[in-house]
């Protein structure tokens, strides 16, 4: 039976270590939503939150500039272009990605699903893809499989959720090497927070294949330096960096790899040329040939701004100011004991911090050791005002995983079923599924992390 928290169980003071005075002022001017609404915001991994003066600033332009379509010479069509364009050179110059195409999309899925519509698969092709994946890379498989190409999962080890190399390696190996093959990972696991190497990126050209790096949930926190690392395409979703606005993304494509991209269809602003007489076509040579259509040039100029904010920050403190938030939250869950000593908390993945972001992936359990059910946690911490997220997060594989679901276990449910839901399959496995997460971001305070605790304590 779960109690609500008793106020001498509540503890204060708990993450005095993790108080600085930049970010508070930073949270105090930016932020104040959060404490003008009583609003403890723990997802920054779904989405940032974003900062008062970026509203602002998108709003001024617009109030002050004329826009028109993109794509003509008319001046108020050509404002439009220039900023965009220059919002582009923000993004490459942010990046360090002079090698590179930057293509404006919907949002990181958008851009993968870029890569998965026109990447020339064949059945000789390997796609080869962690387990920890989201479901938008997961979905390029269908696009592999379409042309008969193998899909080859590399598992993440059990106990510390990195990537298993030894069975990453031993596939890279199985793979035709005149093929067009494709090895895709995140950078940051949208689940456990666990940065993968980024060298596997050079190892995996070596090996001949081309490399997607899923850096949605990496870019908010981490550099991502492209003079350094060099993958052949990075998908990208604006408002996990900074919040606003959503409904855009871009997709990074290295240079020397544009035209192996197969466009399989033409749109407006995607071609230099068309005849309807002879049915030919040219398309154009750049990032154009991918924005089909009319791109959302009222709002790209805000990106740049966005940017500037994290610049004006710097990412390496928002990076470190993350990894102590996520640490202290960390330790101090890991203290958390029932009277009888067994733990409250598991949290999924390495300990080493190093190789950690912002978000963790727990679950609970009561004194006997049962799991405790997500919509205990979801129903106590929304009581408080605590926005967490329960659930798989879109990533099976991570899931599958941590709940130690086989692939006999999986397959016999879907031989069983035309279709099914989450319950309902939980049901038909006898087994748990999905977690807790919870993450932090530049706006977190030691009050934030406590009133979260303080939530888990009353469960014991
Ligand atoms: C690692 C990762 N990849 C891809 C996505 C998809 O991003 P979007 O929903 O913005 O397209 C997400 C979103 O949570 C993510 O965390």
């Amino acid at each position: 039976m779960i109690q609500t928290i008793s106020p001498e169980k509540q503890s204060k003071n708990l993450f005095l270590g993790v108080k600085d005075v930049f970010f508070e002022q930073l949270r105090r001017i930016e932020y104040s939503i959060l404490d003008n609404q009583n609003q403890v915001y723990l997802d920054y991994t779904g989405g940032n939150l974003f900062p008062k003066s970026l509203v602002q600033k998108h709003q001024d332009l617009l109030l002050n500039t004329v826009f028109g379509n993109p794509h003509s010479v008319n001046p108020t069509s050509q404002r439009a272009t220039d900023l965009v364009e220059e919002t582009r050179a923000k993004v490459l110059q942010f990046f360090n990605a002079q090698d590179y195409y930057c293509i404006f999309t919907p949002n990181a899925s958008g851009a993968l699903k870029i890569v998965g519509e026109s990447y020339p698969f064949t059945c000789k092709s390997s796609y080869v893809l962690t387990a920890d994946n989201h479901n938008s890379v997961n979905g390029i498989r269908e696009f592999c499989r379409k042309q008969l190409g193998d899909t080859h999962y590399v598992p993440v080890n059990q106990d510390d959720l990195l990537i298993n190399t030894d069975a990453l390696f031993d596939v890279f190996n199985q793979a035709k090497p005149d093929a067009n093959n494709l090895f895709a990972f995140p950078a940051q696991s949208n689940v456990s927070g666990i940065k993968h190497d980024l060298e596997l990126i050079k190892y995996a050209q070596q090996k001949g294949f081309d490399v997607l790096l899923d850096a949605a949930a990496f870019v908010p926190t981490s550099r991502l330096d492209l003079s350094i690392y060099q993958p052949d395409f990075v998908s990208i979703s604006f408002y996990k960096i900074f919040g606003y606005p959503t409904g855009i993304g871009c997709l990074l494509v290295h240079k020397s790899k544009f035209d192996k991209l197969k466009k399989s269809w033409f749109a407006g602003g995607t071609v230099t040329l068309v005849s309807v007489a002879s049915q030919k076509k040219f398309l154009t040579n750049n990032h154009e040939r991918f924005e089909d259509g009319t791109i959302n040039y009222n709002t790209i100029p805000t990106i740049k701004f966005g940017l500037e904010y994290i610049e004006s920050i710097g990412i390496e403190r928002i990076s470190k100011r993350v990894n102590l938030l996520a640490k202290a939250l960390f330790d101090e869950l890991k203290t958390l004991k029932h009277d009888n000593g067994r733990s409250l908390v598991k949290i999924y993945g390495t300990e080493n911090f190093e190789k950690r972001g912002g978000n963790l992936c727990m679950n609970f359990y009561d004194k006997n050791g049962g799991n405790i059910p997500l919509k205990t946690i979801e129903k106590l911490t929304s009581e408080k005002q605590i926005s967490i997220r329960t659930g798989c997060f879109c990533n099976p594989g991570i899931d599958e995983i941590n709940n130690q679901i086989s692939q006999a276990e999986m397959n016999d449910y879907f031989m069983n079923h035309e279709n099914g839901n989450y319950d309902e399959m939980c049901q038909f496995l006898q087994k748990n599924r999905g977690a807790v997460r919870v993450s932090v971001g530049v706006a977190t305070n030691s009050e934030d992390l406590e009133k979260f605790v303080n939530v888990i304590k009353s469960i014991k």
